[in-house]
Formats: structure tokens, C-alpha cells, sequence
């Protein structure tokens, strides 16, 4: 999705180069999120203008033409006090061109410039209500509406400041954003606000911070009424302004640098210092001052923003000698896998502490029924770890994708535990069936891989999966972590049942070995690679299996469309012969997971139901399994591990595979078309 990048320095001498590397470099961290086009905006050299330039493709496209267009001397000498923003943005509303490419602007002169995250649902009102006022559109995009409504409330309001302005717009605007938003009437200024869109302000400052909150200044506890639709008398209400005579008391440092992002990966090489936005806090910087406001307080609000300490480090978002995060990412699974249990897991004493939930257990153990709710990737750890849970907590549970849930609108009982699974914590389908549930007093478990994101915020518990940053678009080591996170609630839930205590020591002693059984898989990469030659140039791929590795199917099958394009389709054996089996012949590609677990017999029928209808399948199989094996003349011996572990260790191939046929289809491996990392939209 979108990623929003603005820098602000006060006292802080940086020359327009310097500004324009900085803005540069906050937008390829936030590449890996997905995008079709770029912008930047800065202060011209010598006047109050605003210089803007976009361009349609990779950041690189845009770093070219600030080289070849914004030059010279000039661009050299030191400015004290500047604002500059700059977006990657992955279309919604117009085809990627640089017209529709952000900032979008409120006039010719700059007045007011907009980066933004999100969709504006009523944007067609407010831009009907705009242009029966004169103002003239140049874009697709919902986004120029919020430029062109704050420049139209300047108008109407001269004394208002920038925060002020901008507050007053937002409480017009509908749908989910998050905005960064910047004025040639307020140089050095900039005003940023979110609403069901990740944001975060990064601070650096020369010595330590004197505080680590930032208070919120509340204004009246009026209701804006909207702008209605399509009509003449419409127009947006003006709002009582703050009530706070002193606007920016809060943070006032003498020399600082402020960054407003989309993700913590944007900032963290400048800073480790951030706060993360709430929807509806409306953040203004002016005059080397921080100050948050929110226009009502509501009874649970609290009074101040927390400053917290990122503990990612910047290596970890760096590509090192990888060729791409993906391919990173799926190397460092020993040691994700790790950090997931480590402090959790006690294997001395085979005992296990979930910090974040332990207070909820007890009424998690009263419950009606466990839900687990996801989308894609994280949907599929649920459905990977179903038959465990059902298994060691004795409860139904039930696995939903988000969006499908939304759209039965799914009965919830106050009784229910619903778990929300998600790496990027922000995922809109995921969010919202979570608030749904919420409202209707389900307990709120998040499992997230991203610290203070919008779902870790709203849960009631939770576990962290400490999966560490996963920047390439496929999800690999969330998905192995977020797996462990669910097995290793499994364990809590059982830990006192007598009759689970021995299936409890092998899972245990599954975990402890894990690691190291992932290495020797990812030992098979060169055969992987291998196998994917013979693979790359066909049209279709089906992955078959059944009991404990279905999800492998169904998450191999995800990784090899979203990679390289190609049609895939992860199958449960049981239902071959209920349809699919139509599609099997000799040049069918057909690859099958056949473990030694309980459904070994019924694999194997499968398998042999394949092989008879000339299909040469590819086989996952359990090391030195010389019978199962001698149904192909392809095969991937993995190492033998308790049935509900098996998995982690099959789905490590399937993401070896897909990242090798894509690699050999020339495709975009970290950043597949279409795709964006966050999905923040419905
Ligand atoms: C696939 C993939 C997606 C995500 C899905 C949910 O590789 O990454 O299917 O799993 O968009 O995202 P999160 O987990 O961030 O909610």
C-alpha cells in the first residue's frame, strides 16, 4: 500500500540535497510495501514556492529525475528550518500517471500539498461541493480533495492556523487515511493525521529527551455535521476550534528532526525514538514543537501520546548479501523461529509462559468457542495449527478469513475468543472483523509480528510473534512464527491436562529441535532450484496433501501465484477424487506431501491415484522413506519431527520454490505486481 515519508528539521542545518536524499531514502524503505508511483515536495531555493516532482515507477525512476531536475548551487546551501513529503502510492482511485501521483495539490501556487494513505469513501461530495465553489480538478485521485478542502477552508478562515485548518478538514472526510500535509503559507510546517491508516512520528533530537510522552490537547466535544450529498446549500461545517490557548507546549526542543512515516522501517535508521499515532490525532510540528490534538475526548481516552524505543535494528531491514529480502527472510527462519519461543518456552522445565495473555487464560478456558481470523498467509497458519488447538484445548474452533466473516456478518457471542492473526498488525479485512467482534464483547486476542500496530492496540491480549521485520511482500518467516505462536498457546491451554501431558513432552521436544531441522531443509535449496527449471515454464502448478499439511497446500500454492504468476492450487488429497483428479495426466505438474503421519494411507492412495493417471508428481517425504520415494523419480526428503510440527519443515520447500521459478521467470520476487505489503485497504 501507500507509504507517506515527511521530514522535518528545526535548527537542524540541512541543505536541499541532503532534504531530498533523506526523502529519497525514506521512500525505498518503504518500497517493499508496494507501489505503482512516486513523489516529493520541497521548498524552492530563494521564494516561499513549493518544487514538486513525481514519476510513474520505482523510486529510482523518481532519484533520476530529482538529479536531472533539481540541481545546482543553490540546492547546496543550508536551510535551518524545512518541510519536506514525499509518497510511494499504489493506485486506487486512477490509473498510476503522475497526475494522480502524490502530493496532489490544492492551486497552481502550491498553497496546501497532500501525500496520503487510504481512500476517501466520500470523496465525490466533498469534491461536487469544492467545485461548485470554483475549484478546478486535475486528477482521478479521492486525495485532491483533501488539498483543495483545507485551501477553501484558509480562505474562508484566515486567522485559523495549519493545525486548525487541517483539523477542521479531516472532520469532513469519510473512509480510512492516514495524511501528511504541508503549506507554502506555513513554511516549515507540517500537520499529519491518520484514521484507520498506520502512521508514526519519529523524533531525533542531539541529547536525550526530557519527557517520553507527549500530552494530547483536547478541543470542544461538538459534532462536525458532514458535508451531505450533492447539494447547493452543503458546505463544511466549521468546527469550535481547540480549546487550548497554548497550541505547542508540549515537546519544544532547541535543535530537532522530526519524521512522519508510514512504518517504523522509514525512520529507524535516524532514530529509534517514535510515537504511534491514534485514529483522529491530528500532530502538528511548528516552530521545533510537537503538539497532538484531538477535537473530543472520550471517557477511556488517556492524556498523553507515549514515546516509545524501537527495538528493531537497521540491519535487519537492510538487504545484506541476500539478492532479496524474500529469499533473507526465508534463510533466517532458524533463528525467527527461535526468537518466537525464546523467554516462552522453557524446556527444562517443560513449561511455557505466554506474558501477553497469561492473566486471560482462565477465562480463555471458559470460552464457547475459539475463532481464529485472518487473511491469506496468516489464515493459513490458522488453518495449519486448527487440528492442534481443537486437539489440546478441547474447544471448537473455527477458521475464518476476515473478509468472508465480515461479509456473513458471522454471529459473536460475549463468550467467544477471537484471535485476529496478522504480520503487518494492520490489515484492513482483519481490523475491522476485529472491531466487529469487539462490539459484540468477544474477547480480543491480536497475534501480530508489528509492535504498535493497529491490531496489537485493539486487543484485549496477545502474542507478539517476533518474527523481526519481514520486508518482502510474500510472508515466509511470519508465517512459521505465527504458527509456533499458536502451538505454543495450544501447549499453555493444556498444561494441566493429565491426560495431554505426554503428547505435550513430544511437541516440546518437536520445538527444541526445530531449528535446527529447519537448517538442514534449507540445505535443499539447490535441488529446490533444480526442480523449479523444470517447473518455471509451465502454466500450472497443484500442491496435494491432507491432515496437519494442508495449509502447506494451500500457503505453497498462495506463494507460487503471488511470486511468479503462474496458476497454482493447493489441494486436500481427499478431495482429488471428488473433481481435481480431472486435471491430472503426464504434463499436469502435480507436487504432493506424503509424511509418515496418521493420513500416511490415505496419502499414499492419493499418491497412487495420481501416478496410475500418468501423473509424475514431485514428493515431500520424511528422510530415507525409500517406499514413498519410489513412486517418483523427484523428491524432497525433509527430517522426521511429532506430525503437528511437520508443517514448519514442508512449507520451507514451497517458499524455496516459488522464489526460485519466480527468480527464473524474471519476475519481481520482493515486490510481485499488483501486491502491497499492509493491505490497508477494504
Ligand atoms: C502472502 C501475504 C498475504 C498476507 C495477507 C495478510 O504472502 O503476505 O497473503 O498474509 O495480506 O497480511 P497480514 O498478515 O499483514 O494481515
Amino acid at each position: 500500500m501507500c507509504g507517506i515519508f515527511a521530514y522535518i528539521n528545526y535548527l537542524t542545518p540541512k541543505t536541499r540535497h541532503e532534504v531530498l536524499d533523506l526523502l529519497v531514502n525514506g521512500l525505498k524503505r518503504l518500497e517493499y510495501r508496494g507501489y505503482d508511483s512516486t513523489g516529493v515536495a520541497i521548498d524552492a531555493t530563494n521564494t516561499k514556492d513549493i518544487v514538486m516532482l513525481k514519476s510513474v515507477g520505482k523510486v529510482k525512476v523518481l532519484e533520476d529525475s530529482i538529479a536531472e531536475n533539481l540541481s545546482g548551487k543553490e540546492f547546496d546551501e543550508p536551510v535551518l528550518i524545512h518541510c519536506g513529503i514525499a509518497h510511494t502510492r499504489w493506485a486506487t482511485h486512477g490509473v498510476p500517471c503522475e497526475k494522480n501521483s502524490h502530493p496532489q495539490r490544492s492551486d497552481n501556487d502550491n498553497s496546501f500539498i497532500v501525500v496520503h494513505n487510504g481512500i476517501i469513501t466520500n470523496y465525490k461530495d466533498v469534491k461536487t461541493f469544492l467545485e461548485k465553489r470554483g475549484f478546478v480538478f486535475e486528477s482521478d485521485t479521492d486525495t485532491e480533495v483533501i488539498a483543495k478542502l483545507v485551501h477553501h477552508l484558509w480562505k474562508m478562515h484566515p486567522g485559523y492556523s495549519f493545525r486548525e485548518l487541517v483539523e477542521q478538514a479531516i472532520q469532513q472526510l469519510e473512509g480510512a487515511f492516514a495524511v501528511a500535509i504541508k503549506s507554502r503559507h506555513f513554511p516549515g510546517e507540517c500537520v499529519a493525521s491518520r484514521r484507520g491508516s498506520p502512521l508514526l512520528v519519529g523524533i531525533k533530537t542531539k541529547t536525550r529527551l526530557a519527557t517520553d510522552h507527549i500530552p494530547i490537547l483536547y478541543g470542544k466535544d461538538d459534532k462536525s455535521p458532514p458535508i451531505e450529498k450533492d447539494t447547493d446549500s452543503a458546505k463544511p461545517q466549521v468546527l469550535p476550534r481547540s480549546e487550548s490557548t497554548s497550541e505547542f507546549m508540549p515537546l519544544e526542543e532547541k535543535e530537532v528532526e522530526y519524521f512522519f512515516a508510514s512504518d517504523a522501517s522509514a525512520v529507524i535508521e535516524h532514530t529509534n525514538r517514535v510515537i504511534y499515532l491514534e485514529d483522529d490525532d491530528v500532530a502538528a510540528v511548528r516552530d521545533g514543537a510537537l503538539s497532538i490534538h484531538r477535537l473530543k475526548k472520550c471517557t477511556d481516552d488517556p492524556h498523553a501520546r507515549e514515546i516509545t524505543t524501537l527495538k528493531m535494528e537497521i540491519q535487519q531491514i537492510m538487504k545484506g548479501n541476500y539478492d532479496y529480502f524474500m529469499l533473507k527472510e526465508i534463510f533466517e527462519q532458524p533463528e525467527s523461529v527461535v526468537n518466537t519461543m525464546r523467554g516462552r518456552v522453557r524446556f527444562e522445565s517443560n513449561s511455557i509462559v505466554l506474558g501477553g495473555i497469561k492473566d486471560y487464560i482462565p477465562e480463555i478456558k471458559r470460552c464457547r468457542r475459539l475463532m481464529l481470523i485472518g487473511c491469506g498467509t496468516s489464515y493459513h497458519s490458522a488453518v495449519a495449527t486448527r487440528q492442534l488447538l481443537e486437539e489440546l484445548t478441547e474447544l471448537p474452533v473455527m477458521v475464518e478469513l476476515a473478509s468472508d466473516f465480515l461479509d456473513r456478518n458471522t454471529p459473536i457471542f460475549r463468550d467467544d475468543v477471537c484471535f485476529f492473526i496478522s504480520q503487518s498488525g494492520e490489515t484492513a479485512d482483519t481490523l475491522m472483523a476485529l472491531r466487529y467482534c469487539k462490539q459484540r464483547g468477544a474477547l480480543i486476542v491480536g497475534i501480530t509480528n508489528t509492535v504498535g500496530s493497529s491490531i496489537c492496540r485493539e486487543s484485549h491480549c496477545g502474542v507478539h510473534i517476533n518474527a523481526g521485520p519481514e520486508i518482502g511482500v510474500a510472508s515466509t518467516k511470519a508465517y512459521t512464527s505465527q504458527f509456533i505462536s499458536l502451538v505454543m498457546f495450544a501447549l499453555v491451554m493444556s498444561e494441566d491436562r493429565l491426560s495431554l501431558q505426554q503428547r505435550r513432552l513430544e511437541i516440546l521436544q518437536g520445538l527444541s529441535t526445530l531449528a535446527d531441522q529447519i537448517r538442514e531443509v534449507l540445505k535443499l535449496d539447490l535441488k529446490v532450484q533444480e526442480l523449479a527449471k523444470d517447473l518455471y515454464q509451465h502454466k500450472s502448478l497443484l500442491i496435494m496433501g491432507r491432515g496437519y499439511n494442508f495449509a502447506t497446500c494451500l500457503e505453497g500454492a498462495l506463494k507460487v501465484k503471488e511470486l511468479t504468476y503462474m496458476h497454482s492450487e493447493g489441494i486436500m488429497a481427499g478431495e482429488l477424487k471428488h473433481g481435481p483428479l480431472a486435471l491430472v495426466d503426464d504434463s499436469m505438474p502435480v507436487l504432493m506431501i506424503v509424511l509418515r503421519d496418521p493420513v500416511y494411507i490415505k496419502c499414499m492412495n492419493a499418491l497412487q491415484q495420481v501416478t496410475s493417471r500418468k501423473g509424475c508428481p514431485i514428493i515431500i517425504c520424511e528422510e530415507g522413506d525409500e517406499e514413498t520415494k519410489s513412486f517418483s523419480s523427484r523428491s524432497l526428503e525433509i527430517p522426521r519431527t511429532v506430525d503437528c510440527l511437520q508443517g514448519i519443515l514442508t512449507v520451507i520447500p514451497m517458499q524455496l520454490l516459488s522464489y526460485h521459478i519466480a527468480v527464473l521467470r524474471g519476475c519481481d520476487v520482493d515486490c510481485p505486481r499488483n501486491l502491497a505489503k499492509s493491505v490497508t485497504v477494504e
